[in-house]
């Protein structure tokens, strides 16, 4: 029941590159972060930054019944909504639910949201889905392969025959192989907030987060590089998985700042 309480204050104890938990997200996510999260994100310069490119991915593809799985705030839920999709919205976090379900109000609409962790997420969210889009470098906050295998899994699980996963990170490969730098074009977009790594290994990217009001805080990542999504999006059975660089398909994109893939899980027998 610890999740329901408002946390005010972000806990890493004494050594806080130890901490690689999956679970630690919910306690991440304290209110006063989650009141700022707009600031990070900034909602016009993003939707600028995006040119409605899943909005178009997903009409392209026929597909209308979409699940957000990491909501946060809202801002994709609310993009989907207006663009005319059918929209429900999980997070694992309460904080950020209740933040999307005020957001989505102030937007005139009334958000379905669901508080489920991907890990199990069928036991929470009821049905089958077009689309799961799990966006905003969500999925890096899983620390174990295994975790990361069973969240898949579940989403797999949640789509149509022929559904779509859409999934997104930051190019990690090029902050542990080269050092960071940024565009901040496209998703923190926000001008006023510098978000940069604090300390970076195979295991973790611990980003440091500051506002122009001084307040800062943290969140702990697991540094996902792009052959390994890959790698699993296929093992978990997606038959056909598209990656853009920064929503340019990769080869003509030289060191992004995101990747995106869109894995489709209609399956292609080898006889067809
Ligand atoms: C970096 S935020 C991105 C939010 C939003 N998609 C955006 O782009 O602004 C990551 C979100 O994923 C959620 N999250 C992280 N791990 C999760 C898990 N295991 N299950 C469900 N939600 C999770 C967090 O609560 C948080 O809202």
């Amino acid at each position: 029941m610890n999740e329901l309480k408002v946390k005010m204050k972000q806990d890493y104890g004494s050594n806080p590159t130890t901490v690689r938990q999956t679970s630690k997200y919910q306690e991440e996510y304290v209110h006063p972060f989650v009141e700022k999260w707009d600031e990070l994100i900034d909602w016009e310069a993003r939707a600028a930054g995006e040119q409605e490119f899943f909005i178009k991915e997903l009409k392209k593809r026929g597909k209308k019944k979409i699940l957000d799985v990491a909501t946060g705030t809202g801002f994709h839920s609310v993009q989907l909504l207006r663009a005319g999709f059918q929209v429900w919205s999980a997070d694992g976090s309460p904080m950020m639910l209740a933040k999307a379900f005020q957001n989505a109000r102030q937007h005139n609409y009334l958000l379905r949201t669901v508080q489920a962790d991907w890990r199990w997420l069928n036991r929470d969210v009821h049905g089958r889905f077009d689309a799961i889009i799990c966006l905003g470098n969500s999925f890096t906050h899983l620390f174990s392969e295994n975790d990361r295998r069973k969240a898949l899994a579940e989403f797999y699980s949640a789509l149509k025959h022929d559904g779509v996963l859409i999934i997104d990170h930051r190019n990690y490969d090029v902050i542990l192989d080269k050092g960071f730098r940024s565009k901040h074009t496209y998703y923190y977009a926000g001008k006023n907030v510098k978000a940069e790594p604090e300390y970076v290994d195979e295991g973790l990217a611990r980003f440091r987060y500051e506002f122009a009001d001084r307040s800062v805080y943290h969140l702990n990542m697991f540094p996902l590089r792009e052959r390994y999504v890959r790698r699993l999006l296929g093992e978990v059975g997606f038959q056909r998985i598209y990656s853009y660089g920064d929503f340019q398909e990769t080869y003509h994109t030289d060191n992004p700042d995101f990747f995106i893939h869109i894995a489709e899980k209609k399956y292609l027998a080898n006889d067809e």
